[in-house]
């Protein structure tokens, strides 16, 4: 049985966009109805949700990058999901490469951090990807596999967990995955989501993320189990964005 899947076009601004950058947003969410057959996330810095929300007007989703596992405490600098979902965010990021890398985050810290996603409301899209010298190594599908079982968040369903693959080594580089490399790693990743989630696994959103264009976005949304993309810099731009997002016109 073929599901139909409605995919995500999401952008993750990550750690640029001051408040002119807002009208790139206010763009987007303008074109959004152009984009009949997905559903469309940008997720801006923190600094900019409130007003990012405000921007999109209702017509596109806004999300966060981050999330800390507790509802609120004396945690310097985080942001609870509580708090994201109050200035009006919809989804956020959890395990990203760059939160894997940077902050030495754990499978566990992001499994919590997706369970704090669900328990506030929001749907976690939960990153994984191995790094160049792993997918040299052959250990590709055992790093993804490692991933998702200790990160994924209990009580999931299609509604409030989508998935983003994204090859570390393909992020801000250009350079990306062929199409069949593509559809090996998300037909391993359905697979594992049926194992892990027999309700939902079928039918949760598997995105492609790392070096996303308009000039491969075609080919890559076109892979069987790619459910949409998670784009980093060509996001950045309204023009970029909606020439890979007009793939789901
Ligand atoms: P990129 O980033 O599109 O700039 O490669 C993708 C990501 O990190 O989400």
């Amino acid at each position: 049985m073929t599901v139909k899947i409605r995919p995500l076009a999401a952008g993750n601004w990550k750690m640029n966009g001051v408040t002119a950058s807002l009208a790139e947003i206010a763009a987007i969410a303008e074109s959004a109805a152009g984009i009949g057959g997905a559903d469309v996330l940008i997720c801006p810095p923190a600094t900019l949700i409130a007003q990012a929300v405000a921007a999109a007007a209702g017509r596109i989703a806004i999300g966060g990058q981050d999330c800390h596992a507790k509802a609120s405490g004396a945690h310097t600098g985080d942001i609870s999901a509580e708090q994201l979902r109050d200035a009006g965010a919809g989804f956020v990021l959890v395990g990203h490469s760059e939160r894997r890398a940077d902050h030495g985050e754990s499978d566990a810290v992001v499994r919590a951090k997706a369970e704090a996603a669900l328990r506030a409301g929001l749907v976690a899209v939960v990153c994984v990807g191995e790094t160049n010298l792993q997918r040299e190594a052959g250990q590709t599908l055992a790093v993804v596999g490692g991933q998702l079982s200790a990160s994924l968040p209990h009580g999931a369903t299609a509604q409030n967990l989508v998935v983003a693959y994204e090859p570390v080594w393909a992020i801000g580089t250009g350079l990306t995955p062929t199409p069949e490399d593509v559809a090996e790693v998300h037909g391993f990743i359905r697979r594992e989501l049926v194992d892990l989630l027999p309700e939902a696994g079928a039918v949760v959103r598997i995105l492609y993320g790392g070096s996303v264009k308009p000039s491969n976005a075609a080919e890559l949304m076109a892979v069987e189990n790619v459910n949409g993309a998670l784009v980093g810099g060509a996001s950045l731009t309204a023009k970029d964005f909606l020439g890979i997002a007009s793939v789901y016109e």
